[in-house]
């Protein structure tokens, strides 16, 4: 039996120990912000003006893509990007109330609705998580979106191949994976998690993160863009690139897919490996020798070394990624949260330098023009010569997005809404 002495003691250090606990599991608290609610809410402010000159030339069954040659591109719903334009909307209308948002957002939604039996994609997070899961959480109508959101994490699930361990991304090649897909990953571990739907997409979603981490990296915590897997015996037949300067070069969207994902990844499980991963990225981004002083990439990390020689030396050597930029600013705004004193402090001050350099003229479009976008000078892909230095419908996204998770930090709210 404990003695009096000891029992004493333990009475006294019980609580020391649960605030301990306690203070470990919360976010860190917020070092002093540089940028201004002033500067928040006047880029957001103007997003939601420039997203009604979008509504208009965005055609009733179709969503926006680009705006390039002075022509609006827009797709049909089982284009990877559909979910982005609804999504904006809804994080739009959260931020300033406005129905109209809502319901040109509505209408959208109505669209993609059948995207939810779609198998012949690994993109569902992107197109359903994005739109109805933003939908779900503002409106908190589970009747209108959960069965929706359960029914396409079920699609996904069937990409899933236990011999590699991973979602498959394309059609072709053999069985490939793009670190992209580390995006989809959100939205299976939601659908277990938050929905109440099968165990099995939680788990899938972690099988996928691990197998990632460990073929997808370089030791310098770069990531290949594409792994070509044996889909007999999960064996990596190429690692290779599909939309980077060259296989072995660092493509900057990929990168931020990657730092996104991880974060996003030890939020859902809370597994520090993630959160160190992520770290790790984060450390190769922005030790690069490439990285641009106004942290807004090159569309490669290698692009500016190219030989003059590469296909694609000239003025794509040093053309720049807004999407890469608003999908950082993001990642590492979340990051910051789950870091502190220093650490913390640095990944703060890269977001703001980001915000900072999107929000300036050289990338933000003047009102009414780029189509009704908000960003200018995205990279779709060189390699295919397509939606090359334009305006990109996800670029906006994380950019709206960052600016949402910066204005929460402002009134001292956690990061995610
Ligand atoms: N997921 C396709 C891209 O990032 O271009």
């Amino acid at each position: 039996m404990m003695n009096c002495f000891y029992r004493a003691k333990m009475i006294a250090i019980i609580p020391i120990m649960v605030s301990l606990i306690v203070a470990c599991q919360q976010p860190a608290a917020t070092p002093p912000l540089t940028l201004t609610a002033g500067f928040i809410d006047s880029n957001l402010n103007d997003a939601v003006t420039q997203i009604k000159v979008l509504a208009e030339h965005v055609p009733t069954d179709s969503l926006p893509r680009t705006y390039q040659h002075s022509t609006s591109v827009s797709s049909n719903t089982s284009w990877w990007t559909s979910g982005f334009y609804p999504g904006s909307l809804l994080y739009l209308y959260e931020y300033s109330g406005d129905t109209q948002l809502f319901d040109l957002a509505k209408e959208k939604l109505a669209l993609l609705e059948k995207e939810k039996e779609n198998t012949g994609t690994h993109d569902l997070g992107f197109m359903l998580y994005c739109s109805f899961g933003n939908a779900l959480r503002i409106t908190g109508d589970t009747s209108a979106y959960r069965d929706i959101l359960l029914t396409g994490a079920e699609s996904l699930s069937t990409r899933f191949n236990p011999a590699t361990q991973t979602i498959r991304s394309w059609e072709g090649w053999h069985f490939p994976v793009i670190i992209d897909n580390m995006m989809n990953l959100e939205f299976l571990t939601q659908a277990s998690s938050e929905l109440d739907g099968d165990p099995k997409y939680y788990d899938i979603a972690v099988i996928h993160a691990n197998t990632t981490m460990k073929n997808h990296y370089r030791p310098d915590h770069s990531a290949y863009h594409v792994i070509d897997y044996n889909p007999e015996n999960g064996e990596i037949i190429g690692r290779k690139t599909a939309q980077g300067a060259f296989d072995e070069s660092a493509w900057a969207r990929g990168q931020a897919w990657g730092l996104y994902g991880y974060v996003m990844m030890y939020r859902q499980t809370s597994d520090s490996v993630y959160l160190d991963f992520a770290r790790d990225i984060a450390s190769f981004l922005f030790g690069h020798h490439n990285m641009p002083e106004d942290g807004v990439p090159y569309w490669d990390f290698d692009a500016p070394d190219l030989p003059a020689d590469s296909p694609y030396a000239g003025h794509y050597k040093t053309m720049r990624d807004a999407s890469a930029a608003a999908i950082l600013a993001s990642a590492l705004l979340e990051l910051s949260t789950y870091t502190a004193g220093e650490e913390q402090v640095g990944y703060l001050r890269k977001a703001e330098t980001i915000l900072r350099s999107l929000s300036t003229e050289a990338y933000k479009a003047a009102i009414g023009t780029n189509g009704g976008f908000i960003l200018k000078h995205s990279v779709g892909s060189i390699p295919h010569g397509s939606e090359i230095d334009v305006p990109l419908t996800y670029a906006d996204y994380y950019y709206i997005e960052a600016l949402l998770r910066y204005s929460r930090l402002l009134e001292n709210k956690p990061v995610l809404g």
